[in-house]
């Protein structure tokens, strides 16, 4: 058997398409431009690449964005204003900081100070609570991502086996709860499992986020299964995910390549949130 390899490049170019339509009819009906804001502090280059490829997309859909770009030395103080700033602007509809931020700075205390209607990341207390509490809000951006790629290609959830192997507050948790919403039994996995391979094997879809180069390997796959790979490792100057995508993809029905699944896709609900935000002034 040889798994179908879920687009995600595609996926996220036809989403990205339905954005700019939209955004176009907001201009026209209601002169209304979605606006970003990031915060970019430091030179770490994974940010610079992730924050120029927003930057880039924000302007093909005809967004209006704004970023900060400041020294790695900035204090939590003047990045707290920062996002103060954004939280007046009316030009500005979301707001991410992106992350991590340098040791000094309480990242949390970061992340509280973004006004809730404007967290496009859905990483503010209010938004993950009210994510758990099944109402509406904004959904953080890989997790939504990851579950667009499943609707998209088709996958029933209802009363499936879902093994989400991570439990970052970024990815694992929050792909769970949409998981659970969506009536799949899900098991979370983590670094004190006891038996990581025999979990990941009772997965009718699996969902690997935990940033271990190759850690899921096709002996720890059910035949037929749905394989979403999250992770992004460099290995000798190489991307790859945290599934032996060779093994993987001949047990599979379908799975995730890294590069090119769930990557392109963060990006493409980043400014779906970015979108819905503006509109929610309306
Ligand atoms: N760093 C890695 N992923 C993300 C993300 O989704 N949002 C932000 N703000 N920072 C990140």
């Amino acid at each position: 058997m040889s798994a179908t390899i879920i687009d995600g490049k595609q996926v996220s170019a036809s989403i990205r398409e339905e954005l700019a339509r939209r955004t176009a009819e907001l201009k026209a009906r209601h002169g209304l431009i979605p606006g970003i804001g990031v915060v970019l502090v430091g030179e770490d280059p994974a940010s610079q690449s992730y924050v120029k490829s927003k930057e880039r997309t924000a302007e093909e859909l005809g967004f209006y964005s704004k970023t900060h770009r400041v020294p790695v030395e900035t204090s939590e103080a003047e990045v707290l204003r920062l996002v103060e700033e954004f939280n007046r602007d009316p030009k500005i509809h979301g707001i991410l900081v992106q992350l991590p931020l340098p040791p000094h700075i309480n990242e949390n205390a970061v992340i509280y100070a973004i006004d809730p209607k404007k967290d496009v990341d859905g990483f503010h207390p209010v938004n993950i609570g009210r994510l758990h509490m099944g109402e509406e809000c904004f959904v953080p951006c890989t997790p939504n991502g990851v579950i667009e790629l499943l609707d998209r290609t088709g996958v029933e959830l209802k009363g499936k086996n879902a093994v989400v192997v991570g439990r970052s507050n970024i990815v694992g948790k929050p792909v769970s709860m949409l998981l659970l919403s969506r009536h799949a039994t899900v098991t979370i996995c983590h670094s004190r499992t006891r038996d990581l391979a025999a979990e990941c094997r009772r997965a009718d879809v699996l969902v690997a986020a935990v940033g271990k180069a190759r850690l899921i390997t096709a002996e720890m796959i059910k035949p037929g299964a749905v394989v979403i790979d999250v992770g992004v490792n460099r290995v000798d100057g190489k991307l790859v995910g945290d599934v032996d995508f060779e093994g993987a993809a001949k047990v599979a029905s379908a799975i995730t390549p890294v590069p090119g699944g769930v990557g392109p896709m963060t990006i493409a609900m980043l400014m779906k949130n970015t979108l819905l935000a503006a509109e929610r002034t309306l």
